[in-house]
């Protein structure tokens, strides 16, 4: 593969590694009733020979992915609810102990985060461009606007309520890839001590455990040390500490400030080393990924048709946005996996984007049991093994896909 594209980020050259074919929106879930046309996109991804970011090499308009009708609920996962209010309770000991603090969250959805803060007293803003989430964070206490984050939304903001100690996004921030302008209203927004936190997946655990449906319309930037260290230079900004989170398959939450405003933690020079050490983006990496990649599609199809062969009853668990780009991938349709189970109450009664699989509750699940789960929102599965062990003990096994593909 040799597509070469110009860097979202630098304007430098960047080089296609891997080819995940035609896929729709991630989060499109069909009406069966009206099921028309879907919209679908060649998906990419390349690095910057510049400034190594990993990116994608098709851009799908922002409207079209978050708009009234976005289904994703932040609050589904309890380990994910807890992660956000710790998080919160750090910040209101670390960040916000001075007078009248206040906080600016892109992408709050329905307040995960936020509304610990919000209990608390303190002054905040969500930016939220998607309406149905956003009111369910409303209900919840937390102010929002509802606007796609970028610098005239931050100007106005500055404008209304002044600077900003902290500005957060989590799971966002690699879903914009106007960076550029992110980065020049956050210049704007931030109070002269003010950090930008943001935590998202790590490039060096997609790479390690091929997770590659981390990898969708969504998330246009893979992330790692090495890119926003010098993506946060280039907007006179300064990348001061970083953190390995086991959350979401494994990501980093990265903290800047103003350039020569704090010390950088030396968290920041190991990870910069490790990568470096890693050729975390240099050539072979990236191409030993694509055919890992390619094992896993193969292990996969081979598996779900013997289990159909031999008349073994698959379900699906978990109709995450990711499992878009494994099902279409790997061209695995109903006739492999006639159904997946999911909380999201708008994605149930609808078909999985592309590969159009019907999405139905987890009462669905069992009993009885299906022989096979496929766990396509492996990121959680301490909490559904938790939750389902019932599955187990009446002898039912899980699929999993990531690192490589097993049976347990
Ligand atoms: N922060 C939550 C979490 O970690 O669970 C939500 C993550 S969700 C995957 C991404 C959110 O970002 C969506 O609710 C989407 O509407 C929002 N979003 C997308 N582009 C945005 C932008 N430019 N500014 C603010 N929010 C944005
Ligand atoms: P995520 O991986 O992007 O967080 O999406 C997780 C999806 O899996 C979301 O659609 C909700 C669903 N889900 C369940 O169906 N059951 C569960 O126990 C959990 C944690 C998530
Ligand atoms: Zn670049």
């Amino acid at each position: 593969m040799s597509g070469l594209f110009r860097c979202r980020v630098c304007g430098g050259g960047a080089r296609e590694f891997l080819d995940l074919g035609r896929q729709p929106l991630s989060d499109a879930f069909v009406d069966p009733a009206a099921p028309g046309e879907e919209f679908f996109f060649r998906l990419a991804v390349g690095a910057c020979a510049e400034c190594s970011m990993v990116q994608l090499a098709e851009e799908v308009p922002r409207e079209s992915m978050f708009h009234e009708g976005y289904p994703y609920l932040s609050s589904g996962s309890t380990v994910m609810r807890e992660h956000f209010r710790s998080l919160a309770e750090r910040l209101l000991k670390t960040e916000l102990t001075g007078v009248d603090p206040f906080v600016v969250e892109m992408g709050c959805n329905d307040g995960v985060m936020l509304s610990t803060l919000a209990a608390a007293g303190v002054r905040h803003l969500g930016v939220e461009p998607s309406g149905g989430v956003a009111a369910r964070a409303e209900s919840r206490g937390v102010r929002v606007r509802r606007d796609f984050f970028d610098e005239d939304c931050a100007a106005a903001i500055r404008d209304a309520e002044g600077p900003a100690d902290v500005v957060y996004a989590a799971n966002t921030m690699c879903h914009i890839p106007y960076l550029d302008s992110v980065f020049r209203g956050v210049d704007t927004l931030l109070a002269p001590g003010g950090i930008l936190v943001f935590e998202d997946p790590y490039l060096g655990d997609i790479l390690a455990k091929t997770s590659f449906d981390q990898i969708y319309d969504e998330h246009f930037y893979l992330f790692s040390a090495t890119s926003v260290a010098a993506a946060a230079e280039r907007f006179g900004l300064e990348l001061v500490d970083v953190e390995r989170l086991p959350v979401h398959g494994g990501e980093v939450r990265y903290t800047l400030a103003r350039a020569g405003a704090r010390r950088p933690g030396p968290a920041v020079g190991r990870l910069l080393a490790e990568e470096r050490e890693r050729g975390l983006t240099h050539p072979g990496t990236l191409e030993a990924f694509a055919r890992a990649v390619a094992r896993v599609r193969e292990d996969l199809v081979a598996l779900l048709r013997r289990a159909r062969r031999d008349g073994q009853r698959v379900m699906g668990y978990g109709a995450t946005a990711k499992s878009a780009t494994l099902l279409n991938h790997c061209g695995i349709g109903p006739d492999l996996v006639p159904a997946i189970c999911d909380t999201t109450p708008a994605k149930q009664g609808r078909l999985t984007p592309g590969s159009r699989i019907p999405v139905v509750p987890p009462t669905a699940f069992g009993p009885p049991y299906p022989d096979l789960a496929l766990l396509l929102a492996w990121n959680h599965a301490g909490e559904i093994a938790a939750k389902e062990e019932e599955f187990r003990r009446a002898g039912g096994r899980w699929i999993h896909y990531v690192p490589a593909v097993r049976i347990d």
